[in-house]
């Protein structure tokens, strides 16, 4: 029997629009903008909500009603989206967040994130994702996830978070949406 492929359009139409707006800028600060990310690094996430690898309740739903050629073609869709920057909500220059971001926390030994994602924030190839413009109350989450183990597909993140405090991880997420 034929089987029917949908394009990346109909698909971020009828579903993921509604989380994460039709150009990957979602409002809901809860959900993870899409616009402009790289798109290894979203077919990585989305393969790894499949196998549960991160788990997700919402997310894991989503991805398992995708095809490995679906997630391609998702992922190069939202990464050609233009990202809407937003202003850091407290802090900017000289701020704690700052700090962290360029320079890491020395007596706990937290590297700079910028080694990893990008001195404009925009991350690296191919799987280090661009945090700038990311919604502050988004990051948050995932920093805390990275610490708990709920997040579980990133060593080195897991790694990091465990060495942060929530003071720190607020500054840091604070900073990283204006970027
Ligand atoms: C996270 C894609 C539908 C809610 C993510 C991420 C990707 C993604 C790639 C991870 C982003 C990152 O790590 O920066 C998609 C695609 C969808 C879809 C391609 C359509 C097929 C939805 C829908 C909802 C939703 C319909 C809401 C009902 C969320 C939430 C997260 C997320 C809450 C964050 C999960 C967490 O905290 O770990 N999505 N999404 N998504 N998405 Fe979706
Ligand atoms: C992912 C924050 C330092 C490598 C992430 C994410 C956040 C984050 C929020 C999830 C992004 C998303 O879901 O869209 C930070 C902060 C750092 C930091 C605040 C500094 C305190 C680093 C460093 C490295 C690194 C130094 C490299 C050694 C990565 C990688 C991922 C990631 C590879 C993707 C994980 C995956 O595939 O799921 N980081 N990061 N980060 N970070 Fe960092």
């Amino acid at each position: 029997a034929p089987t029917t492929t949908k394009t990346a359009e109909q698909i971020v139409g009828a579903v993921c629009s509604a989380c994460h707006g039709v150009d990957g800028n979602s409002v809901i600060t809860a959900n993870p903008k899409l616009a402009g990310q790289h798109p290894e690094y979203l077919v990585k996430q989305l393969t790894e909500f499949k196998s549960g690898k991160r788990a997700n309740a919402v997310m894991s739903g989503m991805a398992s009603a995708l095809s490995d050629e679906d997630m391609k073609n998702l992922a190069a869709y939202f990464s050609n989206q233009k990202l809407k920057l937003a202003a850091a909500k407290s802090n900017g220059a000289g701020s704690l967040g700052e700090k962290i971001y360029r320079g890491g926390i020395a007596a706990t030994g937290v590297p700079a994130c910028a080694a990893c994602h990008g001195a404009t924030g925009s991350g690296l190839p191919k799987q280090f994702p661009r945090l700038g413009g990311q919604h502050t109350d988004y990051v948050l989450t995932q920093l805390r996830t990275f610490r708990t183990g709920e997040r579980a597909n990133a060593p080195m993140m897991m790694t990091i978070a465990t060495k942060m405090t929530d003071a720190e991880m607020a500054a840091v997420a604070d900073y990283v949406q204006g970027l």
